[in-house]
């Protein structure tokens, strides 16, 4: 069928659509009903249903002739390790580790954090929570205590699974104090944490709490799957809204391994046994749903890569790992693709190895840009997809769906909605906007199968955040305008969140943060661009009245405080001290003005700026942190 005809029998009858999929997963009990409106506008797929995620991920490869197929594959060039699992050892690993959290008390519906870098262990503890039905949420090992003590008082797990360390070109990052401060920051306290020594950084164990993985899993018992209902949360994985308290999204585990398994095949079209590699974390929503969970689904041999794209040892890492493990596609964030280009140009690297395993690319996590498209697909030699997601949804709302029609592709554009998703752009009175023209891009309900139901213990933030604002409709946060043949153009966020290294951050939650500093009286945090990292975040500070610290030590004081509070992964190192800040009349902070100024953008005067003089003077600050960036490039060319 072309891809037309499937995209209107999936809008046209959404149930028996996703039932035939289903059909391709295994189930102890089948669903009584598909789709469950009864509740709408909160929706349920398979109600009824009985399945078991880390069953279909594992045991059922290993029971249906994959035993010895590598499952995964850990290459650590930070190391200079690796490591293969097959599917039968990946199984054994998951069972005991299952085992041992049921030792640790560890029950159906019970939280689980886990903390732990791009290492196996990560992937098996997920696995064993899934296994015995418990809900893991991991927690990316660049966020600092605060963040991580938010998540532990808002999910309240009983056991947190942490390794000792992670590890950062040039740095190892102990985790055990970051997860001690978390647990005393945190009013909630976990009972137990289980611990990976890593040799690089050993963890100092506080007795009664801390439990060796090691030593756990030699004493342990297996544990079997366990048979959970469709509708019961398999994950929950936080984001940053519009305020410092993350959204907890809840993926359920019926519709998340219908729609993964689905997508395999129909977006990124590969068979089982084929090797597939997301080059991103497991603590994102790219780590959980193409290293993790849809490979395993589709019986793939996934690749869990503990390294960067450049300096690890250098930029041809990437092209090194598509030859030695014979990659069919590769997934990753266009920074990704930035960060190498910057370093070879002339793609040297590439030509080093033999890439005629490598089917495609697909970039997601921020829009590509059509230089960076254009120079991946030359240097490649095969089609680079743009596709457009969220932690949300769990999967692509817009891509170009390989393994049911290769559409062409425009440059800019994440190509058309898959199928499942009818899309919109609506105005601000929730009108349909004509085609080319801006507008909230939003999706009719109900969202497919594994889109997220809920938010954790926020049904009402669910519908609030997502639901209200144009009834009928899942409003994604991002603006664009979908053209006359259907293709979407993702352009800009519609709150506050900006994109940093492929990274979603909340300039509201650096707002929090900074305003937190004694001898802040106010401050603005907006998004400027970045040639590498797409976005990066900058800080206006004003400075209450009678401080007489130097402007610079504020600064540095900040950019510590934020790096303390949010974690490394901000990249928060732009902050300049401006007497105030520019406002409307009802005293809004302009941020989008500023940030226009700091882009070296077109801009208007806002009519309704209370003191058009502030402007001038945050210019003048944004000058003296070099942006407009190239702006000296640009004073100096004839
Ligand atoms: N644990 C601890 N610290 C971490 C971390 C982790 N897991 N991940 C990142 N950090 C730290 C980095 O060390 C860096 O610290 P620094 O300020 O001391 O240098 C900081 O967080 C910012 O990291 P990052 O944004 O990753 O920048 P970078 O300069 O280290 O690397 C890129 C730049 C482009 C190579 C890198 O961002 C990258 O590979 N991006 C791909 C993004 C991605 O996979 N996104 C997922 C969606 S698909
Ligand atoms: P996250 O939830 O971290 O995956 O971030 C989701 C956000 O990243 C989206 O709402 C978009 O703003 C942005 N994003 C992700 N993929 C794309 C894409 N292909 N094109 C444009 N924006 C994207």
């Amino acid at each position: 069928m072309s891809f037309d005809e499937i995209y209107r029998y999936a809008c046209s009858d959404p149930e028996s659509f996703w039932a035939d999929a289903a059909e391709k997963v295994f189930w102890y009990r089948k669903w009584d009903r598909v789709l469950d409106d009864s509740q709408a506008p909160f929706y349920r797929w398979f109600s009824g249903g009985e399945t078991n995620a880390c069953y279909n991920a594992v045991d059922l490869h290993v029971e249906q002739g994959r035993a010895d197929q590598p499952a995964l594959i850990h290459d650590s060039p930070i190391t200079g390790t690796g490591q293969t699992l097959t599917y039968r050892e990946l199984r054994d690993h998951v069972a005991r580790c299952a085992g041992v959290l049921v030792d640790l008390g560890v029950r159906r519906g019970d939280r689980v954090i886990i903390y732990m870098p791009m290492i196996p262990e990560a992937v098996v503890a997920m696995l064993a929570c899934a296994r015995i039905g418990a809900i893991h949420s991991v927690v990316f090992g660049g966020f600092a205590s605060r963040e991580l003590a938010t998540r532990i008082d808002d999910c309240r797990p009983g056991v947190i699974v942490a390794a000792s360390c992670g590890l950062e070109p040039g740095r190892v990052v102990a985790y055990q104090p970051l997860l001690d401060r978390a647990i005393d920051l945190a009013r909630h306290k976990p009972g137990r944490c289980l611990v990976l020594q890593r040799p690089q950084a050993r963890a100092e164990m506080t007795p009664g709490r801390d439990v060796d993985w090691h030593a756990a899993m030699e004493q342990a018992t297996d544990a079997d799957c366990v048979p959970v209902p469709a509708t019961d949360p398999l994950y929950i994985l936080y984001t940053s809204g519009t305020t410092g308290q993350p959204k907890g999204v809840v993926r359920d585990t019926g519709g998340g391994i219908v729609s993964l398994k689905w997508t395999m095949k129909n977006i990124y079209n590969v068979e089982p046994g084929d090797v597939y590699w997301a080059a991103s974390d497991v603590g994102w929503v790219v780590g959980h749903s193409y290293i993790v969970y849809a490979p395993l689904f589709n019986g793939n041999t996934t690749i869990l890569f503990e390294g960067k794209p450049v300096g690890t040892p250098d930029p041809g890492v990437f092209w090194r790992i598509i030859a030695e493990h014979g990659v069919k596609v590769l997934f990753t964030a266009p920074t990704a693709f930035r960060a190498i280009r910057k370093e070879d140009p002339q793609g040297e690297h590439v030509r080093k190895h033999d890439l005629s395993c490598l089917q495609s690319l697909f970039l997601a996590g921020e829009r590509t840009d059509p230089d960076t498209l254009n120079w991946a697909r030359q240097q490649l030699g095969v089609p680079v997809i743009d596709h457009w997601w969220q932690t949300e949804t769990g999967w692509s709302i817009c891509a170009n769906c390989l393994g049911i029609e290769h559409l062409p592709v425009k440059d800019g554009s994440p190509t058309r909605p898959v199928p499942g998703w009818q899309l919109q752009a609506l105005d601000e009175a929730g009108n349909v906007v004509g085609p080319g023209t801006i507008g909230s891009l939003v999706a009719r309900l109900p969202l497919p199968p594994g889109t997220f139901p809920t938010l954790w213990g926020a049904r009402d933030r669910y519908f609030d955040s997502y639901l209200k604002r144009f009834p009928g409709y899942y409003e994604t946060g991002d603006a664009g305008y979908i053209d006359e043949n259907g293709y979407v153009f993702v352009m800009s966020r519609t709150d506050d969140v900006i994109n940093v290294a492929g990274h979603r951050l909340s300039t509201g939650a650096l707002e929090e943060v900074l305003a937190s500093h004694p001898d802040v009286a106010e401050c603005a945090v907006m998004g400027v661009n970045d040639p590498l990292k797409g976005e990066l975040p900058l800080g206006c500070l004003v400075l209450s009245s009678g401080v007489d610290k130097a402007h610079d030590q504020v600064v540095k004081e900040c950019i510590r405080l934020v790096r303390e509070a949010i974690g490394p992964v901000a990249a928060f190192k732009l902050a300049a001290v401006v007497k105030r800040l520019p406002k409307t009349r009802s005293g809004k902070i302009l941020r989008g003005t500023m940030k226009k100024i700091a882009d070296g953008a077109e801009w208007k005067m806002p009519a309704t700026i209370d003191d058009p003089a502030i402007l001038d003077e945050i210019a003048g600050s944004l000058a003296g942190l070099g942006y407009p960036a190239g702006r000296d490039d640009d004073q100096s060319s004839p």
